[in-house]
C-alpha cells in the first residue's frame, strides 16, 4: 500500500487515532525539515505525519523550510500529502469553522526558495494549471459525504509572506482577484510537491473572518480556537479518506515532470 503524508497546519500538531510506530529524522539537500516525522498507521494506510511548524509551534510560516519538508517526505516514499491550513475566510458565506476542499492558488509569496530545480538538473517548468491532484480533491469530497463532514468544493487559496497579517486593502484586491481564503503557508508547499511527482491536496479551515470583512481586530487565540474545534471532524475526514485512496494514482501528478525540462 502507497504511504500517505500529512502535513498539520496551526492547531493540529498530531493525528488522533494514529497508531504510532516511530519517528525519523531526515536530513536533506536543502536542509532540515520543521521536525521529526511521524511514521504510523490508521486501520491498514501507512501514514507519514509532518506538522509543518514544528510539533511546539516555534517556526513561522516564512521561516519554514517548504522545500526540506516535501522533499523529507518523498525520501519516505510518500506518494500523496494531505495538507491540512488555517486560513482566513474572504469569500462571503465562508464562517470559521467551515472546511474548504482547494482547486486553486494565487502566490503572492516573495522571499521563499520555491523550486527544486535551481539549473544544476536542467531547467524544470511543471504544468500548475491544476494546482492541486484532481483526483484527491474527487476523493476527500466523496469521504465527506460518506461521513456527513459539510465541505466546501472549490476555492481559491491566496499565498502570503507574513507573518503579519492583512490590511484591510490587501484582501480587498485579493477578492477581487478572486481569492477566497488566505494563508502564509500554501506556497510553494503546493509546487514543491508537483515538482517532485506527489501528489498534494488543500483542506483549508476558515480560522477567522479575514482583515476588513468582519469588524473584529484579528486574534491568534481565534484561529487555535477554530482549529481545535474542528479536530475531530479532520479526523474523522482524514480516516474515511485514507479508505477510499486507491493503490494505483490515475492522476497526471505521477508523471508531472515528463515534457516538463528543457
Ligand atoms: N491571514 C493569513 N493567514 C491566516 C489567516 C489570515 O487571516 N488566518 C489563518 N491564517
Amino acid at each position: 500500500m502507497s504511504k500517505i503524508g500529512v502535513i498539520g497546519g496551526s492547531g493540529l500538531y498530531e493525528i488522533k487515532g494514529l497508531v504510532l510506530k516511530g519517528r525519523k529524522n531526515i536530513t536533506t539537500p536543502f536542509g532540515k525539515p520543521s521536525g521529526q516525522y511521524l511514521i504510523g498507521k490508521m486501520g491498514n494506510t501507512e501514514i507519514v505525519f509532518l506538522p509543518r511548524h514544528g510539533k511546539h509551534h516555534n517556526i513561522p510560516p516564512h521561516m519554514i523550510n517548504y522545500r526540506a519538508n516535501i522533499y523529507g517526505f518523498k525520501k519516505l516514499g510518500v506518494e500523496r500529502i494531505l495538507s491540512i491550513s488555517a486560513v482566513g475566510g474572504i469569500k462571503k458565506g465562508l464562517k470559521p469553522g467551515d472546511i474548504v476542499v482547494l482547486d486553486q492558488v494565487l502566490d503572492m509569496t516573495r522571499n521563499r526558495k520555491s523550486t527544486f530545480y535551481d539549473g544544476k538538473e536542467g531547467v524544470v517548468h511543471i504544468d500548475f494549471t491544476e494546482p492541486y491532484c484532481p483526483e484527491l480533491r474527487q476523493i476527500l469530497l466523496k469521504a465527506g459525504k460518506r461521513i456527513k463532514v459539510r465541505l466546501k468544493s472549490g476555492g481559491t487559496y491566496v499565498a502570503v509572506e507574513g507573518p503579519r497579517l492583512e490590511s484591510a486593502a490587501e484582501i480587498r484586491s485579493f477578492s477581487m482577484l478572486g481569492a477566497d481564503v488566505v494563508g502564509m503557508t500554501g506556497m510553494p508547499e503546493a509546487s514543491l510537491a508537483r515538482e517532485l511527482e506527489i501528489c498534494y491536496s488543500g483542506i483549508s479551515v476558515i480560522a477567522n473572518y479575514a482583515a476588513g470583512i468582519s469588524r473584529q481586530k484579528l486574534t491568534v487565540s481565534e484561529v487555535m480556537n477554530a482549529m481545535k474545534a474542528t479536530t475531530e471532524q479532520l479526523k474523522l475526514l482524514l480516516k474515511e479518506t485514507f479508505t477510499l485512496v486507491p493503490e494505483q494514482r490515475k492522476c497526471p501528478c505521477a508523471e508531472a515532470l515528463k515534457e516538463a525540462k528543457i
